[in-house]
């Protein structure tokens, strides 16, 4: 699945460009608090209001403190999925039952430094583990190769029936970058500078459905 960020977006257009990635699979929200993340970008009155005009369901990144707050308003406001931040969270579990019971699917996400072995029981709990392949905070950064093995090892868990995941990888996907990332065992990409920065958004997604899946069979 290919999701484009719409943090590389015209913030002034987000109706437009919503409709733009229509041929997505899912459309990528990253919610910045100013204090997980050294950036701040948009929460959950502009989720509701792109949720009512997107062609595509909303999976949203929540890059905040005190996840568990705020998660379950997302699910309520209809995304499809909801990430939060293992570093950011007391009790992962619960929110994930939380979001999960709100109606979403529940989301993991770990930093490049975060090791995904502390995490093996609580994935139980969720429907999506995202590997971030940046510090998080900013778009347009250099994909990170050194955390591929946490998404080896993931896929390894899914493929042996020991987790059952979505694979999300976030941050630096492109053309150079996402056969890495399937190859790995990824297979929901996010795209934020890749998809909005391509003069036409619907071939850059095209293109990237069809790297991605080339490196998957291979
Ligand atoms: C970064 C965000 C990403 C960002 C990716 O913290 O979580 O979703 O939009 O942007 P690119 O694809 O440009 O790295
Ligand atoms: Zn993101």
């Amino acid at each position: 699945m290919i999701a484009p960020s719409l943090l590389s977006a015209d913030f002034a257009r987000l109706a437009d460009e919503a409709q733009r990635v229509a041929d997505a699979d899912w459309l990528h929200f990253d919610v910045m608090d100013g204090h997980f993340v050294p950036n701040l970008t948009f929460g959950l009155p502009v989720m509701e209001a792109v949720r009512k005009v997107s062609p595509v369901p909303l999976d949203c990144h929540l890059m905040i403190e005190s996840p568990e707050r705020w998660a379950p308003g997302y699910a309520e406001a209809g995304a499809r999925n909801v990430t939060v931040h293992a570093e950011a969270c007391a009790d992962p579990r619960a929110v994930a039952r939380d979001i999960r019971a709100a109606g979403a699917l529940a989301g993991l996400a770990i930093k490049p430094g975060t090791p995904l072995e502390d995490y093996l029981d609580v994935l139980a709990d969720f429907d999506t583990l995202l590997v971030m392949t940046v510090e998080p905070g900013f778009g347009g950064q250099t994909f990170m190769p050194e955390v591929l093995p946490k998404v080896r090892r993931a896929r390894e868990l899914v493929d042996s029936g020991h987790l059952t995941l979505f694979l999300e990888v976030d941050g630096g996907i492109s053309a150079d970058t996402i056969e890495q990332a399937a190859e790995a065992g990824a297979d929901v990409f996010v795209a934020g500078s890749a998809v909005y920065g391509a003069d036409d958004p619907a071939k850059a997604i095209a293109a990237l459905r069809a790297l991605a899946a080339v490196a998957t069979a291979g």
